[in-house]
């Protein structure tokens, strides 16, 4: 049997990971670092690797990389071109586990975040799994901290209030909400700075970028109010690190009891 372990790292800070990541880092006979292409990989494999270094000391490892196809970010169908990426890259990952691992060895991916948040190694194991049944691979998976917590974590506050439910989205989702209908959304994969959109309805942003790195920057306030200085963050950081990421929740003024007339 070969197994993996699909380990969350936190969204950037590596003083983020759990001690179970920790303890089952100490375990592992190969690491499979994913190349993507663009801005960022090096900075996002350079988070990775100095998890290794620092933690991962209890036996020798060896690192196995491959490069991620690229998405077609122009696709007319969002939903066929994700798919189309994942199923390209469950390939490179099948070829990884059966080419590069030993049967009763240990290998793990180390996912950004958490693995259950907008990732799609869980799918592509399962996917593998199903297709392959003869691999005899097994995986577990230890969370990890997300970019929702270490952005409430950031701005001090609880991510939901008393008696309300709360949304996780991303920007194009959002796209297509009536604001009347966003009471508490957290906002992720927004290449669009739908943010916008909110400056005349009264809601407030929590909004953070880089989180949990020593790049981080925050921005709250009255979306009107603090746009333009998102803005300009979000055009400076590209401009000096060549890549941002950033997440924000949007809510509304209102507290939910009011909206029931108590
Ligand atoms: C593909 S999702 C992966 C999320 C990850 N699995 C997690 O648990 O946080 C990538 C998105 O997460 C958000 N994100 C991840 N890391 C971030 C960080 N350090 N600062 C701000 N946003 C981040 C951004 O919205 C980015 O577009």
């Amino acid at each position: 049997m070969k197994t993996i372990h699909l380990i969350g790292i936190g969204a950037g800070n590596p003083e983020h990971l759990t001690l179970e990541a920790v303890r089952v880092l100490n375990t592992v006979d190969v690491f499979f670092l994913l190349e993507k292409d663009g801005v960022g990989k090096d900075a996002l494999l350079d988070v990775r690797r100095s998890i290794l270094e620092k933690h991962a000391t209890a036996k020798p490892w060896r690192v196995v990389t491959s490069s991620t196809p690229a998405r077609d970010r122009e696709a007319a169908n969002y939903e066929a071109a994700v798919k189309d990426w994942r199923d390209k890259r469950s390939e490179g990952i099948h070829a990884m586990i059966a080419n590069e691992m030993a049967d009763g060895e240990i290998g793990a991916f180390l996912v950004w975040g958490d693995p259950n948040l907008y990732d799609g190694m869980i799918d592509s194991l399962l996917q593998i799994q199903a297709e392959d049944p003869n691999l005899g691979m097994d995986f577990t998976v230890i969370p990890g901290i997300t970019c929702i917590q270490a952005l409430t974590a950031a701005h001090r506050i609880p991510l939901n209030r008393i008696g309300e439910s709360i949304t996780i989205t991303t920007g194009r989702l959002l796209e297509d909400m009536d604001p009347a209908e966003v009471t508490n959304a957290v906002v992720m994969l927004d290449a669009k700075r739908t943010y916008r959109g909110f400056a005349e309805t009264g809601h407030t942003i929590y909004w953070g970028a880089y989180l949990g790195t020593s790049n981080q920057i925050l921005a709250r306030g009255p979306v009107g109010d603090v746009s333009a200085q998102i803005d300009q963050a979000l055009d400076n950081g590209r401009q000096r690190n060549g890549w941002i990421m950033d997440t924000y929740i949007l809510r509304s003024n209102a507290e939910p009891g009011d909206k029931k007339g108590h």
